[in-house]
């Protein structure tokens, strides 16, 4: 058993080495920020110049992401002279990944001595203050995916094995990015996301008990890749889009995939603009 978890890991070292090399080998730029985005986001529209975009399924050992409207695609390019990562397209724990492989990009990030990591998503807003359409800055996070990418002795290659989680949101972030928001007149609210395996949506009664629980947010994503990140000395910003309104339960509406990317969709260009002006005026 322990025997074949130290292989697991060491794998998972090799082959991030691997994609690593490959990566690079594609482009000269070295870009401090990576941008991972989720449910409907795309959003080329922050470059001012695309050096390269790779399908995940060239980069050798990447996960293929399954779900529909998750582009899988890894675009370099530059803003203002600074070069950026974008994965259009994330996996998650609910398409059958375990938190190893979620985190696997991460952990190519860390390889690549990344030094920001934003990560975005589509959430169900627990908060009776929120709203769909709102943008929401992640300011902690609790994680009740049944797993965590830490897991397993070997995960020491990457970082301490018991990583402190005390500032996981970057606060040095979320006090530039309220400012910039307060600047274009956004009221740029805050949140803790919780995330669940899903892929179901939740009943009312579940809505109410992460009400409960301290949730302001419901997903199902972001917080492995915090928890690689964090491990790895990666800085984290999160952003959630929220998509429909969960508590309390008069407020829920039925939902499906297609409503939470349209809603999504129509909140990017706010986004965008916040995480331009982030990129040129801190990056
Ligand atoms: N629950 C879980 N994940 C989600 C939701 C939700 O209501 N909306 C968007 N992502």
């Amino acid at each position: 058993m322990t025997v074949f978890k130290v292989k697991n890991m060491k794998n998972i070292l090799i082959k991030a080495k691997e994609s690593k090399k490959f990566i690079q080998s594609k482009t000269s730029i070295l870009p401090q920020l990576a941008i991972i985005f989720g449910s409907g986001l795309s959003s080329e529209d922050l470059f001012d110049e695309i050096d390269i975009s790779i399908p995940y399924s060239e980069i050798p050992n990447f996960p293929v992401s399954t779900v529909e409207n998750h582009k899988g695609e890894l675009i370099i390019g530059k803003k203002n002279g600074k070069g950026i990562y974008i994965f259009s397209g994330r996996f998650h724990y609910y398409e059958g990944y375990s938190a190893r492989e979620v985190t696997f990009p991460v952990r190519v990030l860390s390889l690549m001595n990344t030094k920001f990591l934003i990560l975005t998503n589509a959430a169900g807003g627990i908060n009776p203050d929120f709203n769909a359409g709102d943008i929401i800055l992640i300011k902690d996070h609790i994680n009740m995916i049944p797993d965590n990418p830490l897991r397993g002795k070997e995960s020491i290659d990457f970082g301490p094995r018991f990583p402190d989680m005390s500032k996981a949101y970057n606060p040095q972030f979320r006090k530039q990015i309220k400012e910039i928001a307060q600047r274009q007149s956004y009221n740029l609210k805050e949140g803790v996301y919780l995330a669940f395996q899903g892929p179901s949506l939740e009943t009312p009664a579940e809505y109410t008990m992460i009400y409960r629980m301290g949730g302001d947010l419901i997903g199902m994503s972001t917080v492995l890749e915090t928890i690689a990140a964090v491990q790895g000395g990666i800085k984290v910003g999160g952003f959630s889009m929220v998509s429909n309104e969960c508590y309390p339960p008069e407020r829920i509406k039925e939902t499906t995939h297609q409503d939470v990317v349209k809603t999504v969709k129509k909140s990017e260009p706010v986004l965008m603009n916040l995480l331009g002006r982030w990129i040129d005026e801190y990056l």
